[in-house]
């Protein structure tokens, strides 16, 4: 990677940050993409959002990519906050916009974009499908938004059955007219017709690295 003076400046805000993969992902991507960027780890300790969000802009810097613990505080030092990150309550990407002299902070969410292009590009469509989730975390709340946000009808499963509820009627007033329920507490797995259901999505960290064979979903029950 060559840098010069016409070179554009992108990059990650969290903290910490130095293990992070994704600048040697957009760095490569550059590359392939024969595109003069750069994408730099930006360390920002708690405390410091507001002065590294104000640096963005003053540097010149075409946006930024958030990442733990700030995904939630960056939001109240933005000029405008998409839909999709309203709904999620996070901000995972920042454009920096310069437009009639002014440069103004977008905060956006891509997480349930990325999982509904992922989706429709294994060949299936969500609008007008049955789609079980199971979790009720961040990683749940973007994939209920996407799906539902796509028509499609969303039934929600979470361990702690009132977490599923709270998720569902924090995203309610973002879905005008989406099909989204939790199933009731005293349903459990094991007694779960899937029969109606054409998608079931794990969005709880079960079966992560190091144990990829783990599953939330019941050996007894049939699958
Ligand atoms: N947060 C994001 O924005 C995001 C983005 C992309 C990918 N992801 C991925 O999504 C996955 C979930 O992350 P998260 O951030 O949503 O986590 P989280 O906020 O900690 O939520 C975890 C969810 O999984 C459930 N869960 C945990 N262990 C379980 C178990 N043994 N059996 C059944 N349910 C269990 C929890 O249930 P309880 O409520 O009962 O504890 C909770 O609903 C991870 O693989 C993460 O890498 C997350």
């Amino acid at each position: 990677m060559e840098v010069d003076g016409t070179t554009r400046l992108v990059g990650i805000i969290g903290w910490p940050v130095a293990h992070s993969l994704s600048p040697a992902m957009h760095n490569t991507a550059f590359a392939a993409l024969g595109l003069n960027w750069a994408y730099v780890p930006l360390p920002v300790p708690p405390g410091a959002v507001e002065d590294a969000l104000r640096g963005l802009k003053a540097l010149g810097f075409a946006g930024a990519n958030v990442t733990i613990p700030h995904k939630e505080a960056v939001i109240p030092y933005l000029d405008e906050v998409t839909p999709a990150a309203r709904a999620m309550g996070a901000v995972n990407t920042l454009l920096v916009r310069r437009e009639n002299g002014t440069t103004r902070l977008v905060g956006d969410n891509t997480d349930a974009i990325g999982f509904l292009e992922d989706l429709r590009a294994a060949g299936f469509d969500p609008a007008g499908r049955r789609c079980l989730v199971l979790g009720a975390g961040g990683g749940a709340r973007a994939v209920v938004y996407a799906l539902a946000q796509a028509g499609a009808h969303v039934t929600l499963h979470n361990r702690t059955p009132r977490r599923a509820q709270a998720l569902v009627q924090a995203l309610i007033p973002h879905l005008p007219g989406a099909s989204l329920t939790a199933l009731p507490a005293d349903v459990r797995l094991t007694d779960l017709d899937l029969a109606p259901f054409d998608l079931l999505v794990n969005a709880t960290p079960v079966g992560m690295w190091p144990h990829p064979e783990a599953s939330p979903w019941p050996d007894e029950a049939p699958l």
